[in-house]
């Protein structure tokens, strides 16, 4: 019911000459996918090039971030409208990294949210505790306190319009990914936690991916979890083929 959803997170990687060359690569190998559904977020300065490239493909454009205001003095911003602009379809909202090196909060999350839906863009919104608050065996909590701040509107048609990816701190760029089974809890937990607010249709129709040092080698064993609709991919994401593997995880 859920269409797999793997996005691939190129964060500072990659010149406009480098990402048309991979998205050349992808186009071919991929042009006739149907059961995934995949997304590539390149940094900004490669959207309009690779959104030129992707019209018409199944591909689809997304970016790592945004601003909440349409335009205005706000130097070094970007906004929904741009993203729309460029081509497109998602934006990757509170990832970790931007939480950590960048001032986001849940609170500014929220207002991303809002203001990338207004422009009918998908948000995928990140969570995901530090291993510190895992030890501390907090995790549950954590992960709560985001997805309230984040939604704190309480709207139905919000979360409905959202994809959630679980991605663990330490598991981001480390290499270390979480077991399929830690993985498959927290998933539960926020599909609970969909339910609770807004009941079974909601929480059935949430998408909910996992990031976290996905490489084509971990990916079969992680989308065999029931609850994980399919994966939000750093470092894997770069390489034309391992990408490929991983769109292609059920072959
Ligand atoms: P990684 O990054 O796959 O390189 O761990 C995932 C992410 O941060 O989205």
């Amino acid at each position: 019911m859920r269409r797999p959803l793997i996005a691939g997170n190129w964060k500072m990687h990659k010149t406009v000459g480098e990402a048309i060359e991979l998205v050349a690569a992808l186009k071919r190998e991929l042009y006739d996918e149907r059961k995934t559904e995949i997304v590539v977020c390149p940094p900004f300065t490669a959207l309009g090039a690779v959104g030129e490239m992707l019209e018409g493909s199944v591909i689809r454009l997304g970016a790592q971030d945004c601003y909440w205001e349409t335009e205005g003095a706000y130097t070094g911003a970007v906004s929904p409208r741009m993203l729309r602009d460029a081509g497109c379809a998602f934006v990757i909202l509170g990832h970790s990294e931007r939480r950590r090196s960048f001032g986001e909060t849940n609170e500014t999350v929220g207002r991303k949210i809002a203001a990338a839906l207004a422009e009918g863009l998908t948000p995928i919104v990140c969570v995901g505790e530090t291993l510190e608050k895992r030890e501390q065996g907090v995790t549950d909590e954590i992960i709560r306190k985001q997805l309230d701040g984040c939604f704190a509107a309480r709207d139905e048609g919000v979360l409905r319009a959202c994809v959630i990816a679980y991605e663990p701190v330490w598991a981001i760029g480390t290499g270390r990914t979480a077991t399929s089974a830690q993985a498959a809890a927290v998933h539960a937990l926020i599909r609970m936690w969909a339910r609770e607010r807004h009941g079974q249709g909601a929480a059935d129709a949430l998408r909910v991916i996992y990031g976290g040092s996905v490489t084509a080698d971990t990916i079969k064993g992680i989308m065999r979890e029931d609850g994980i609709d399919g994966a939000l991919v750093g470092g894997a994401s770069l390489d034309a083929a391992s990408f490929c593997r991983i769109v292609r995880y059920y072959t």
